[in-house]
């Protein structure tokens, strides 16, 4: 059996996403392990929720910093310092920046609550609701510099009802944000989800791709 995926977990809000982990590793559904959980403010409840189930806590509010670049760098010494194989943003509400992005490359994963790339950035749910789609969803994602830009893991598709406003979707679309995000952990932990740089493109048809794989020797 493979050690469980170490995972750090970025919150802002609530935490309900935290708490699917949480559930889902006590089951035996995720196999990962969660080494600490850290906050952009003192005030998030998912803090609460960490402490209440004895994961380690920590803040780093960026209005303790001078500029983003020395949040950024807090952040990521202190996240650093938890050695997790993939950094979790489970409803982190601030962009990361690029020590963050350097220090953990094609690990930091991000649930967004629409289906990518429709309705990037803040508010998604509202956003569905008043571009008028009939589906939307929620979206695991790799973490680039971008605004929700990233490369897609995972999607689930749930229904956007006429009577809904962007609360009622959001609520919806986090009962399968609660399903999909602890199964993309799975996946990764298992094997079977590989993070890291895209496949090489290896030419196209009709070539024969034994030769594309290795060169013919002259
Ligand atoms: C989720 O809907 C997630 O998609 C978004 O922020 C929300 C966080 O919710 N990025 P919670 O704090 O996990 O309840």
């Amino acid at each position: 059996m493979v050690a469980p995926l170490k995972l750090a977990v970025l919150v802002s809000g609530r935490g309900s996403n935290l708490a699917a982990l949480i559930r889902a590793i006590a089951d035996g559904r995720c196999h990962a392990r969660i080494e600490g959980v850290v906050a952009d403010r003192p005030s998030a409840p998912a803090l609460e929720l960490a402490r209440e189930h004895g994961l380690p806590t920590d803040v780093v509010a960026a209005k303790q910093f001078n500029d983003r670049t020395a949040w950024d760098a807090a952040l990521t010494d202190r996240v650093k310092q938890l050695a997790p194989d993939v950094v979790v943003l489970a409803g982190f509400m601030r962009l990361v920046g690029s020590a963050m992005l350097e220090q953990f490359a094609g690990r930091i994963i991000n649930v967004h609550p629409a289906l990518l790339p429709a309705f990037p950035g803040l508010d998604a749910p509202a956003q569905a609701v008043h571009a008028r789609v009939c589906i939307s969803g929620c979206t695991v994602h790799v973490v680039d510099a971008g605004v929700d830009t990233g490369p897609v893991l995972a999607q689930a598709a749930v229904p956007v009802l006429p009577s809904d406003d962007g609360a009622a979707l959001h609520a919806r679309i986090q009962q399968a944000e609660h399903a999909l995000l602890p199964a993309v952990v799975h996946a990764i932990a298992s094997g079977s989800l590989v993070l890291g740089p895209p496949p090489r493109f290896l030419g196209s048809f009709p070539q024969p791709l034994p030769s594309l794989v290795s060169p013919p020797v002259s």
